[in-house]
């Protein structure tokens, strides 16, 4: 059988995961082509409709086939063909547990309708009644512990809603884009459900790669990776962008900084989350207090930061 630990393949993923004798993947994400005509070098994202149909329950099922029994299967579509990813995932015994929607900023102009500015994320799992669910790790400041300074508020915080408006999509000048794939998807949005849905060590499959942002968060985060993509020149810069990663983790490591990749990784998407601006982060006693516990409860191990850390780490991230 296929090795898919830490690998970034290139093949066509119904091939490869309906070849899986055991189950492999603990968490997987799919962001498939939308048929909605993109440019990609491989794929031709223009099929009759019946087709794109029969190919989604395809490449749905491999995935069901490769997911391990307490494992959790995240899609993100568009709006056309939504219905149906929600109705084979049920054909296929998933239990959906969130109809999320990215709200996004960055989305395209129009004259003559209102512009779409939202994905669908549908969150499955294959055992309704035992999957992993990090609610730590996601969890946000309320408006109780924020505005009110209300004594009645939860100090974990308060789980974000499925309507995800924090993750902007990654455009042609943005610093995180790669550049050479035409739908890059944003890392810290990956990195919310690596963290949520996989413990570290587990095996985090992405079996449409594209420029590799769900291998790339899962790297980060302490996972095991696996990609797949149709593409070989995909795949080769993938590789190149994990090489780059590698890189990095190792020059943090020489230089002896306060968070190590995870702690980083962590740390900018909570301060995304969070909504607030660095300086005043920064200048409010109370809230960094408040931003430096949370953070705590979101890594959740023994050894706990304080807020000079915190700010000190802040500051060098936002640099
Ligand atoms: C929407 S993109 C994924 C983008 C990705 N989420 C990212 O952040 O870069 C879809 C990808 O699926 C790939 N693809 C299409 N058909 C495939 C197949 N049968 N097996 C594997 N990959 C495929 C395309 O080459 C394309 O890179």
């Amino acid at each position: 059988m296929q090795n898919f630990k830490n690998k970034i393949l290139c093949g066509d993923c119904i091939e490869m995961l309906n070849g899986v004798d055991e189950p492999v993947a603990d968490l997987i994400f799919a962001d498939p082509p939308f048929n909605i005509g993109y440019e990609y070098d491989k794929y031709k994202d223009t099929l009759k409709s019946e087709k794109y149909i029969t190919w989604t329950r395809d490449w749905m099922g491999a995935c069901v086939n490769a997911l391990k029994p307490h494992g959790s299967f995240y899609i993100a579509i568009g709006d056309d063909y939504a219905h149906h990813i929600r109705l084979i995932g049920e054909q296929l015994g998933l239990t959906l547990r969130n109809w999320i929607i990215w709200h996004y900023t960055f989305g395209q102009q129009t004259k003559t309708m209102f512009a779409r500015s939202h994905t669908h994320i549908f969150y499955f799992v294959k055992d309704k009644a035992d999957h992993v669910f990090n609610d730590h790790a996601v969890r946000v400041p309320s408006d109780r512990q924020l505005v009110y300074a209300d004594k009645r508020a939860n100090p974990r915080g308060k789980m974000p809603d499925d309507v995800w408006n924090t993750f902007s999509r990654v455009c042609g000048t943005f610093k995180e884009r790669e550049g050479w794939h035409p739908c890059q998807m944003p890392e810290l949005l990956l990195g919310r459900i690596v963290s949520v849905s996989s413990n570290r060590g587990d095996l985090v499959l992405d079996p449409f790669n594209g420029s590799g942002t769900t291998v790339a968060a899962a790297y980060q985060l302490e996972r095991d990776y696996c990609g797949i993509d149709i593409s070989s020149n995909y795949v080769e810069n993938s590789r190149k962008r994990l090489e780059k990663l590698a890189q990095e983790r190792q020059n943090l490591q020489k230089d002896g900084e306060i968070l190590d990749m995870r702690q980083r990784i962590e740390l900018k998407r909570f301060y995304f989350e969070v909504r607030k601006d660095v300086s005043e982060i920064l200048r409010r006693k109370s809230l960094l207090e408040i931003f430096t516990k949370l953070y705590n409860i979101r890594l959740n191990e023994e050894r706990k930061f304080d807020p000079q850390e915190v700010a000190t780490a802040l500051q060098g991230i936002l640099d």
